[in-house]
């Protein structure tokens, strides 16, 4: 259907449809393959033909969803298709690393390119539209969705976004191979206090607009086909009934024309949040809001809204306007079209699946997020030799969920297990295991079996951390540390005094324990690596690949700090060792475990003459910041540089560090090589008293380095003027 007779079509319809019709396009019901909320009952073929349902989550596979749609196209008065989600956050059948793990990489075309596989992995089993990117600035350990996006940093999270959309819908949502994404989920829901999953978030409208809502605008801007408002309650109004962010700054201020779909019956939620008596007054103030969509709402749109109507709570054209958002996305996904465009043929299925490229780009996505703390005396990289490696820790083999979801997916391959890639990767040596307890049991047998392995051994990896199921959705953790009993294993196989390598997996940063980062010879923070797990890390411990990973989160060295970011505001009292009365705690350091930023690589590179092409920048100029760089490691490696701005003197109280850049270089050993990185004077605006951008003359600290730590830093000024 041409693009006009498309918009004569969907206005027809709109004229057609009776009030339960028009309802029913904006209700998202559960297919149940999986359960990703409070149990429901799955949606039925009957809903389907009498148009009570527009949209599907959790329902998948291109033969169910194809039986499913049917009812919809034939079944239905209307004929409108149904379009398909589901959270496909790191792949349906090649698994990439967690997103807050891929973000460590701190490659967009890498983030828009594991982006592609999966849209192409879903857009043959019937997915029509992708519950992400999930793009929340997350600056609080304890906070279990941590796991699902891209860190601490709102510069890092908006490039991720863009990335990100443009990898999962490309510039046509209909071409072969292509869903739509949604941004999740607007915003700030990574700030809930205390960490704690579904609390309420409160703070001020300057760091929302600074901080929070840049990822969502770069969203906007790439396209993104739908948005998802958070479950969260913002300053004393629901996301979910937000009018002034959901209508007034996304839709009229961004110009957002596109759908955006409530969270999981949080529109039913506003009556427990207290801002609505019945699904009438919710479903009023989450459609005047701007949610186009209910998901899961125990039919509160569906019940709600007509009588919303009635009472002269909602008028009948923002339901039309709603309507027609969704229809258009239907027109937009090739749905009029062809119901059926993203049912896989078998053999299509199969094309998709055997292709050795996804294989690789996983392997690649893994190795690179991969992010390596510490390395004394360089017992990394393990040599190929003929000695005893023990590789203990309940998270050493597959079934310790390092390789994600792999094992529990429908047809994923199988992935290695960690002590497999070591063993394929150090073909010389004798690699043997013990898992020594599990995630948080220990008991003697189990501590004499890695005691007599570890005494055995020339060199030992420890595999510990938590499990997948320990982050994520509801998977706050008041104390984010590593369980008690491998606490326990950990000392066990330290006294043995033999190298130890710790490998951790997490969802987020960890809180260790100071002789446990003090004694071990190397930490590398493994994340979850996906379905290369096994291969990526004994390519990345053999020195096959030379580890690029950076920390995209500062890490804590207690929960005392959180939350804990580099772009804190300065204070009247900085921190100082002798003077009592300064910003500083009695019990602990300020400074993070980690720097945002930090990761060793097996090569050392030294940086040197930091320079600005001009020094003075005006309005619309752009100028370029140089610096040299030189491997003198033994092997070939990559470098990523860091470029944060100071603004010294303004009106509004700055961050003591911005992000404004990222840039990498890769270098043989020995080589010199030279970094530039452009800044725009428009990059150096910030928000002023009325949170407007302002640009003010002044001048501005550059620093370039290998993470937020100041002490590398090359630094240089510049004058602003205006
Ligand atoms: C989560 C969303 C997810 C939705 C559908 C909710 O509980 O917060 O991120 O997209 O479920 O699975």
């Amino acid at each position: 259907m041409a693009r006009s007779d498309e918009k004569a079509h969907i206005e027809r319809l709109i004229t057609e449809m009776t009030l339960e019709e028009k309802v029913g396009q904006l209700t998202m019901l559960s297919g149940e393959l999986v359960q990703t909320g409070p149990a429901y009952a799955p949606v039925t073929s009957q809903a389907i033909r009498q148009g009570r349902v527009g949209s599907l989550l959790n329902l998948w596979g291109s033969e169910r969803v194809r039986e499913v749609q049917r009812h919809a196209v034939e079944g239905s008065r209307l004929k409108i298709p149904l379009f398909f989600c589901l959270d496909v956050l790191y792949g349906l059948r090649t698994f990439f690393p967690i997103p807050f793990g891929e973000s460590c990489a701190f490659d967009p075309r890498l983030w828009e390119r594991t982006a592609r596989v999966a849209a192409q992995e879903c857009a043959v089993e019937g997915i029509d539209l992708n519950f992400s990117p999930m793009i929340d600035v997350a600056r609080d350990p304890r906070w279990g969705r941590t796991v699902e996006g891209p860190g601490e940093d709102p510069h890092v999270a908006a490039r991720f976004a863009d990335a990100k959309v443009r990898g999962f819908q490309t510039s046509d949502m209909a071409a072969e191979g292509t869903v739509a994404a949604t941004a999740k989920h607007l915003a700030a829901y990574g700030a809930v206090q205390a960490g704690r999953e579904y609390a309420p978030v409160d703070m001020s409208e300057r760091q929302f607009h600074e901080v929070y809502l840049p990822p969502f605008r770069a969203a906007v801007q790439a396209g993104v086909a739908a948005i998802m408002p958070a479950f969260t309650d913002f300053n004393g109004t629901p996301m979910t009934a937000n009018a002034a962010v959901l209508r007034d700054i996304v839709r009229r201020q961004w110009g957002f024309s596109g759908v955006m779909i409530s969270d999981y019956s949080s529109v039913a939620e506003l009556i427990a949040h207290g801002v609505a008596r019945d699904k009438g007054e919710a479903a009023a103030l989450a459609l005047n809001a701007g949610v186009d969509i209910d998901m899961m709402g125990h039919d509160t749109y569906f019940e709600g809204l007509p009588r919303a109507l009635e009472r002269g709570l909602v008028r009948l054209d923002a339901i039309d306007a709603a309507v027609r958002r969704v229809l258009q996305l239907k027109a937009k996904l090739g749905l009029f079209e062809d119901p059926y465009r993203r049912c896989g043929t078998p053999s299509a299925i199969a094309a998709v699946g055997a292709q050795r490229e996804r294989k690789e780009l996983a392997w690649e996505a893994a190795c690179r997020s991969l992010v390596l703390l510490k390395n004394d005396g360089d017992v990394l990289p393990l040599r190929d030799a003929p000695r005893a490696i023990a590789v203990i820790g309940p998270l050493a083999d597959a079934k310790g969920e390092a390789a994600a979801l792999v094992e529990a997916s429908e047809g994923g391959e199988k992935a290695l297990a960690i002590v497999d890639g070591l063993r394929a990767a150090l073909p010389q040596a004798n690699v043997a295991f013990t898992a020594g307890c599990g995630i948080e049991r220990i008991d003697t047998a189990g501590k004499e079996r890695a005691r007599r392995l570890a005494r055995e051994s020339d060199i030992i990896v420890l595999c510990v951390g938590e499990t997948l199921a320990m982050s994520g959705e509801a998977g706050s953790r008041g104390h984010p540390s590593l369980p008690a009993a491998q606490c326990e294993l950990a000392r066990i196989v330290l006294a043995q005094k033999k190298p130890v390598v710790v490998l951790l997996f997490s969802g987020r940063p960890l809180v260790l324990p100071n002789w446990l980062v003090e004694k071990a010879d190397a930490l590398m923070a493994a994340w979850f690596p996906g379905s290369e797990a096994g291969r990526a890390i004994g390519d990345v411990l053999s020195g096959r690949f030379n580890p690029v990973g950076r920390l995209s989160m500062s890490w804590p060295v207690d929960v005392g700090q959180i939350p804990i970011f580099f772009g804190m505001r300065p204070t009247g009292r900085p921190a100082a060792a002798n003077d009592h009365y300064t910003s500083k705690y009695l019990d602990m350091p300020n400074e993070p475990r980690f720097a945002f930023g930090h990761g060793l690589s097996y090569s050392r590179f030294e940086l040197s003459g930091l320079r600005v092409n001009q020094s003075k920048l005006r309005a619309g100029e752009t100028i370029e910041v140089s610096i040299d760089v030189r491997n003198d490691g033994p092997l070939a490696g990559e470098e990523t540089l860091f470029l944060f701005i100071r603004d010294q003197v303004s009106s509004v109280t700055r961050p003591l560090l911005e992000l404004k850049a990222f840039e990498k270089i890769s270098l043989a050993a020995g080589e010199n090589g030279t970094v530039c990185f452009k800044l725009a004077a428009g990059d150096l605006a910030f928000l002023d008293h009325d949170l407007a951008p302002r640009l003010e003359a002044g001048t501005l600290e550059v620093h370039v380095g290998q993470s937020a730590d100041a002490d590398g830093f090359l630094s240089t000024q510049i004058e602003l003027t205006t």
